[in-house]
């Protein structure tokens, strides 16, 4: 029937055609819009890649004011919003805070139940990336009790989020070009990765013409897990464990190797990369550079290195092609950059907004597009009947 091909974690079944990103796990390669990955995190910045993936080319001079003034204009969060964080308790996850505050935010912009509006489209396109930031911004200011603050326009998009997140009302704040440069290069790195969970997640939810931010909201809820966007704060979980426990990196690799109590390095593996993820790489390059030039020295670090070696050596892992991913180290830089560990999968979800963008417009705009409705095969019991005399309890 075509019908009876089980694909157990869609491991061999394309869900769409895509003309955003390139990806060959074999060979380690990552291209948005057929630019590698290495020269953008080099060469660009976050909004002008976020600009390339949604309309497919990098933008004149005219073009990236236009985009980057535009999203400038829609900082602001409606006052009543602001007060959303109110009914959530302080110990709120963040990402749990920015999906809800996000879904929510579809009942202050209702033309966004206009899908196939363009202009209402892209209208709330920006409105997405220029309040996610914020947003997610006051979810780190409520866990730590402090005031949120307003955005300042003066600023760039990074510069601007870092002091919402750092500055306080007591005194100035003073970006710091470091971690400036570095979280701009991060969020570059995450922009985008085809049809990951969340794309998917995104992708398919939009398929039933739901509007853009509770499509938006569904990928940041299929982030939160430790399998993926999650993994970054199980990676710092699971590093500090293992200097807290002492029980050695030895040690620890062996039990991940029995898999003992399900145990798994975190920041391992990748369903579609068997070569060392580009990302890691150029994250690795990251952290070094910010640990020194922050003056800062974390013994984690220390730990995810002996761990990486230990790894890449070790027969377990070289069968089965698991090499670090973009989660093994990113964590460590937004550590030492001053976010809390429960922050690091929010900032990833601020990275991959671009491409959840980008795929939802992609898919919104192509009369192609047909519900998302994947077939079943059915083992449950074949049909039977209640009793005779049967009564309801
Ligand atoms: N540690 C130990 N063993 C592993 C790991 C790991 N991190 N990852 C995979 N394996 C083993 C797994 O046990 C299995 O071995 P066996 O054949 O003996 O049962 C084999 O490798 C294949 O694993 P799989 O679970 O079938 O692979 P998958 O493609 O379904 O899963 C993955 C991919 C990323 C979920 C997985 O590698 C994993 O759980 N990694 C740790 C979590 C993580 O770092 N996630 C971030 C992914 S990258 C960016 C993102 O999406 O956020």
């Amino acid at each position: 029937t075509g019908f009876s091909l089980l694909d157990n974690g869609f491991v061999n079944t394309a869900s769409t055609k895509s003309s955003i990103t390139y990806i060959d796990g074999n060979e380690g390669i990552l291209r948005y819009r057929g630019y590698p990955i290495a020269e953008l995190a080099e060469r660009s910045t976050f909004l002008e890649v976020a600009y390339l993936l949604i309309y497919g080319e990098l933008p004149t001079t005219e073009q990236y004011e236009d985009f980057t003034n535009r999203i400038r204009r829609h900082t602001l969060l409606h006052e009543d919003l602001k007060r959303f964080f109110d009914a959530l308790p302080s110990h709120a996850h963040p990402m749990s805070v920015l999906s809800s505050a996000v879904n929510a935010l579809s009942t202050y912009y209702e033309s966004s139940l206009d899908v196939h509006n363009p202009d209402m489209v892209e209208e709330n396109t920006i409105r997405l990336l220029a309040k996610i930031p914020v947003i997610a911004a006051y979810a780190h200011k409520k866990s730590i009790g402090q005031a949120f603050l307003y955005p300042d326009n003066s600023l760039g998009f990074v510069d601007n989020f870092l002091k919402l997140n750092f500055g306080n009302l007591a005194e100035p704040y003073v970006v710091d070009p470091v971690l400036s440069k570095a979280l701009e290069r991060l969020l570059i790195l995450h922009a985008d990765h085809e049809q990951n969970a969340s794309t998917s997640t995104v992708r398919l939810v939009g398929s039933t013409e739901a509007n853009i931010y509770a499509s938006i909201s569904a990928g940041i809820s299929a982030l939160y897990g430790p399998l993926h966007g999650g993994a970054n704060e199980a990676v710092l979980k699971m590093l500090g464990e293992i200097r807290d426990s002492g029980e050695g990196v030895d040690r620890f690799v062996e039990r991940v190797k029995n898999k003992e109590d399900g145990v798994r390095l975190m920041g391992f593996g990748h369903r579609v990369y068997k070569s060392y993820d580009p990302r890691a790489k150029l994250v690795k390059e990251s952290a070094d550079e910010v640990l020194a030039a922050l003056g800062v020295s974390d013994p984690l670090l220390d730990i995810a290195m002996e761990l990486e070696q230990h790894a890449l050596s070790d027969d377990y892992f070289k069968e089965r092609r698991l090499y670090p991913n973009v989660d093994f180290y990113t964590g460590i830089i937004y550590k030492a950059m001053g976010f809390p560990t429960r922050m690091f999968t929010v900032l990833f979800a601020i990275g991959r907004l671009p491409g959840w963008l980008a795929h939802w417009r992609e898919a919104n705009d192509d009369p192609k597009t047909r519900i998302g409705r994947p077939q079943q095969l059915y083992t449950g019991p074949a049909e039977r009947h209640l009793p005779e005399g049967h009564v309801t309890h």
